[in-house]
């Protein structure tokens, strides 16, 4: 497994992978790899000669009052999962080498980061986009797996690989979950023993509005109320958003007619964690 820490180095390894004749499977990441990240790179390792990680806590998609410094971090232990998930090429580029004091050029889209987790986060998506972007032409993959637990990140990058002419074929991964439900998640190493138990709620308020849905309630403010009055009834909860919309253009809806996305974000102590499902009328 190679590991590179500069951007020339990384494309002058992808472009010679490229000349040979070989394909290049790509899993970008911030590191702190758990099993969601690890099912991501079982998907990409069958589908070209290579398969790259990068790890990079990318800095501009975090607002100041976020978690970036706090952000859980051991290289080690991710370059040892790494190897084992048969991982060829790590990227691993420190923060002067992504963004040089001169740095001014970002990527934005118009309309879906103004949904769900764009709400509350105004500079998260802009910054994912343009460290994407980057990742991109750095590693310049053949395809590249995002997880749908970030189903808002997924749908911004099929969007921005369309609008920006990327031949690279985006994948998305299942949601990897904890035994009782909760998607497992870097930011779940913040949660203590009494939160870690509250954690739960998200899972399992999205289970009580399929159940709802099952029963042929169909009126999206009903499901949300009582979805949010069940969060609330665990300690150390605190409703950021409880989305019922389009899945792919994010839009709310108000009646659950076709497939819809459900999709939720509560801050559980210092942790806020998301969570999604696609659910239908039948
Ligand atoms: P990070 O949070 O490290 O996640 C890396 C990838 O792992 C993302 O595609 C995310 O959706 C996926 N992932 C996380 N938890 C998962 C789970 N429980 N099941 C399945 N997949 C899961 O997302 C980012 O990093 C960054 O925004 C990044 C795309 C790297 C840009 O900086």
């Amino acid at each position: 497994m190679d590991i590179l820490k500069t951007k020339a180095d990384m494309q002058a390894w992808s472009a010679d992978k490229k000349r040979q004749g070989k394909t290049i499977s790509f899993v970008p990441t911030m590191g702190y790899l758990h099993k969601g990240h690890v099912s991501l790179l079982d998907i990409g390792r069958p589908l070209s000669d290579e398969l790259v990680l990068s790890i990079f806590v990318n800095p501009t998609q975090f607002s100041p009052d976020e978690d970036l410094d706090a952000y859980p971090s051991n290289t080690a232990n991710d370059l040892d999962l790494a190897q084992k998930a048969g991982v060829t090429a790590v990227f691993l580029p420190d923060k002067s080498q992504m963004y040089g004091p001169d740095y001014q050029t970002h990527v934005f889209l118009d309309h879906l980061p103004q949904y769900l987790c764009g709400r509350s986060r105004p500079v998260h998506f802009g910054g994912v986009a343009t460290v994407v972007t980057k990742l991109f032409n750095i590693v310049m993959p053949d395809v590249a797996i995002f997880g749908k637990k970030d189903f808002q990140q997924l749908a911004i990058i099929r969007q921005m690989v369309k609008d920006l002419d990327f031949n690279i074929r985006i994948i998305g991964g299942e949601i990897i979950r904890e035994e009782d439900g909760l998607a497992m998640s870097s930011r779940n190493a913040y949660l203590t023993t009494a939160q870690r138990a509250s954690a739960v709620c998200l899972s399992r308020a999205i289970s009580l509005l399929k159940q709802r849905v099952a029963q042929g309630v169909r009126s999206v403010p009903d499901l949300v109320r009582e979805m949010e009055t069940f969060i609330l009834s665990f300690d150390h909860t605190r409703v950021d958003y409880i989305e019922v919309c389009h899945p792919r253009t994010l839009e709310p809806v108000e009646i659950i007619q076709a497939e819809t996305l459900v999709a939720l974000a509560v801050q559980v102590g210092k942790s806020r964690l998301i969570d999604n499902a696609l659910i239908g009328p039948s």
